[in-house]
């Protein structure tokens, strides 16, 4: 048995950035009333840029490999997290490989929303454990701006949302003391229509019944979010979570060099912070310049931390989220 290691980071966010102030003009909401719950102070929008979430990736991909020193070609496998692909199928894990030229390697897509990067290092992490594969291309991204309420109707979910992509490389670690040291992975179905967009979907309106009947009320195309019961959930599964790993690795949260939280909330990490009494220096945020770019959260503030010089050889980094199924799971990594 083998470790994965994480070996190069990139992330990439359209140059288009969307103030508070901006949507107040777009509907009933205030810089404000942003900040004070949410702690976001700006997003970023593809706009008409031509961006997609699978370009996005690639853009993203692009950088971590050659921040990985590797040649595309040593690529063995390809994960895409995101729940917002180009096309409703395919998944973008297989847009990736064309537009890299990498080998006919396989491409998977992951659907976990906020968790998906935890999922994607998950999967990865045991290919390259059992010896499968050597290095993993992993990649988290979404457009969310083409998708949201932009009206007042909607402005519960669409103040809090941006677009953005971040990817890594993993890559096989001999030392098994060493990088990714034990991944866990949760889910409770039971609160699916919680946080969630139901239509298109085969179980409950497909293209036939859009075309059959053009509802201007119909808000089942849209994200929808019951804020304050995912909220009480986040802060509980977030502790778990991290509580899980640090146990299974034998640490303690004091242990904790970089906790990355999944960039849902501010008010979420503060909590997360204040009840594993961690300090400024061992808790990332970037949520104040970006939104919520789920499945992209992580691998962006990632790889920011990282360029920062806020990860260090030696540390132990902690990665986690909660979201949309609900989901929510945690990375205890040995950088
Ligand atoms: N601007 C102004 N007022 C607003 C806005 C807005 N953008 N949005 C809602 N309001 C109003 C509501 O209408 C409500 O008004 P009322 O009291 O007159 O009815 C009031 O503000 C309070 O609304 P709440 O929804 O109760 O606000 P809350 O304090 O819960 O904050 C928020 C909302 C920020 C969404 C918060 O609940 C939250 O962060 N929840 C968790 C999000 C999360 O973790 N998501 C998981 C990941 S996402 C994924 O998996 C895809």
């Amino acid at each position: 048995m083998y470790n994965s290691k994480i070996i190069g980071l990139g992330h990439f966010v359209p140059e288009h950035i969307v103030t508070n102030e901006e949507l107040s003009q777009l509907m009933d909401t205030t810089d404000e009333w942003i900040q004070e719950r949410t702690g976001i102070q700006e997003r970023r929008w593809v706009k008409d840029s031509g961006d997609t979430t699978s370009s996005m990736g690639v853009k993203a991909a692009k950088i971590a490999i050659e921040r990985a020193g590797i040649d595309k070609d040593e690529i063995d496998f390809i994960i895409f997290a995101t729940l917002s692909p180009d096309m409703y199928f395919p998944g973008p894990g297989v847009q990736v490989q064309e537009a890299l030229k990498i080998k006919t390697v396989g491409a998977l897509d992951i659907r976990n929303q906020c968790s998906g990067f935890i999922y994607a290092i998950s999967v990865a992490d045991n290919f390259i454990k059992t010896g499968m594969y050597k290095n993993i291309l992993v990649i988290g991204a979404e457009l969310h701006s083409h998708g949201l309420d932009k009206t007042t109707r909607g402005r519960g979910v669409s103040v809090i949302f941006g677009d953005g992509a971040g990817a890594a490389i993993l890559s096989r670690e001999e030392d098994t003391t060493k990088g990714i040291l034990s991944t866990h992975l949760h889910s409770q179905g039971e609160h699916a229509e919680e946080l969630a967009l139901i239509a298109p979907g085969m179980g409950k309106r497909w293209v036939n019944d859009i075309i059959a009947d053009n509802d201007p009320n119909d808000e089942s195309y849209f994200p929808h979010m019951n804020g304050q019961f995912v909220f009480k959930n986040a802060v509980v599964r977030f502790s778990e979570v991290i509580m899980e790993g640090l146990q299974k690795n034998n640490l303690k949260p004091e242990h904790i060099d970089m906790l990355i939280p999944h960039q849902a909330n501010l008010r979420i990490s503060q909590f997360i912070q204040k009840k594993f009494q961690l300090n400024d220096d061992q808790v990332f945020n970037n949520i104040q310049k970006y939104g919520n770019t789920t499945a992209a959260s992580i691998p962006i503030a990632l790889s920011e931390a990282w360029e920062q010089g806020k990860i260090k050889t030696g540390d132990t980094v902690v990665l986690a989220a909660f979201g949309s199924g609900f989901t929510w799971g945690s990375v205890i990594i040995k950088w």
